[in-house]
């Protein structure tokens, strides 16, 4: 990555923030805005696929906001907005939809997954998803994605979105953008229901959340899924055990995930004392998160004045963006 790559994430505001945002996403958000010129966003328009009461939608995008504020994002070093703030991008999605094709929206995996899970309502939105999350990254021209391992699919199909229409219209116009992450590979952080990864939808005790209360963590992680222990030494850990350890990994420090691998490979390992262990270290990381959440959320002209500062600077890249894009696919004004 370079100086001069602009960087560009979002995430929707369907509730707070878990460990698997964080560590997939928001963490890497921090440390970019210290380097390069970065867009962080709230896909609202995104959230509309799965039909939030409008009722709830403002409280949902203003949590989303304060939590990116105490995580870190400094709204004087990247620009923070909300998607449907910027009407260009429904604009450049409705252009790059003229060059989606069905089949391939159809072979996302994402969209099969969704399409199962709420056969009453495949819309047309769930299906062109990909196209408005290439519209977020292409519209301010971004080459760096910081996004967590099951959103590689959608940057795929962003990259092709954007070679398309290079070839079809203006060589080069595009940058082709990557998705990233600080170590090697995009992450995926599992639940605590055994399989799988943490999400906000994936029933309840599966995620925990940035801003949750010590009890609740301490009562999600001691029913973390397990089994009855390992039955040889060194065994390799089957996927629930090993999600543990993957969580504990990232909130823990090295020397205490090595003593409960040591214990694990020797069989000598309780799985109770190694939930305790993870649970008070979840919490130690979460606690001045939960602290600054509350100071924010306490100052709602601060809120009133990120969004304003947000919404004009993150327009005048999409504005220049649009245009562009009008003039080459051939809207010259004739009037
Ligand atoms: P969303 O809101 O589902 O998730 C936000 C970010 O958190 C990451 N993430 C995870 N990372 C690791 N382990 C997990 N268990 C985990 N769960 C979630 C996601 O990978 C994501 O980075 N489609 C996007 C929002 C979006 C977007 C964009 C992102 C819209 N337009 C343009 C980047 C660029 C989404 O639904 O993320």
């Amino acid at each position: 990555m370079e100086k001069k790559d602009i960087v560009l994430s979002g995430i929707r505001p369907t509730g707070n923030l878990h460990l698997g945002n964080y560590f997939g996403a928001v963490k890497n958000f921090v440390k970019m805005q210290e380097t390069n010129k970065c867009f962080f966003f709230i896909a609202d328009y995104h959230s509309l696929t799965t039909h939030p009461k409008p009722g709830d939608l403002q409280g949902n995008v203003r949590q989303v906001l304060v939590e990116y504020l105490a995580a870190g994002l400094d709204p004087e070093k990247a620009t923070l907005y909300l998607q449907s703030d910027l009407p260009e991008t429904a604009e450049l999605y409705l252009f790059l939809n003229m060059n989606a094709y069905l089949g391939e929206l159809e072979r996302v995996t994402t969209f099969k997954e969704k399409a199962r899970k709420q056969p009453d309502n495949v819309n047309a939105g769930l299906l062109t998803y990909p196209t408005l999350m290439a519209a977020d990254i292409l519209i301010h021209r971004s080459s760096y994605v910081p996004v967590g391992k099951d959103q590689e699919q959608h940057l795929e199909m962003t990259r092709t979105f954007a070679r398309r229409f290079n070839r079809m219209y203006k060589n080069d116009y595009f940058p082709i953008p990557k998705a990233f992450n600080f170590g090697d590979d995009l992450i995926k952080i599992p639940g605590l229901d055994g399989s799988g990864k943490m999400g906000k939808s994936e029933g309840e005790g599966n995620a925990v959340f940035l801003a949750e209360d010590p009890k609740s963590i301490r009562k999600k992680v001691m029913r973390a899924v397990t089994d009855s222990g390992p039955t040889q030494k060194n065994q390799t850990k089957p996927e629930p055990i090993e999600n543990l350890f993957t969580i504990l990994k990232v909130v823990s420090k090295p020397d205490v995930v090595e003593y409960f691998d040591d214990q694990y490979n020797n069989m000598t390992i309780r799985y109770g004392d190694l939930k305790k262990q993870l649970a008070e270290d979840i919490i130690a990381f979460t606690t001045p998160f939960r602290d600054k959440v509350a100071e924010i959320s306490a100052n709602q002209d601060y809120i009133n004045k990120v969004m304003k500062m947000g919404a004009e600077k993150a327009s005048v890249s999409a504005r220049q963006t649009v245009n562009d894009v009008r003039s080459i696919v051939g809207f010259k004004k004739i009037y």
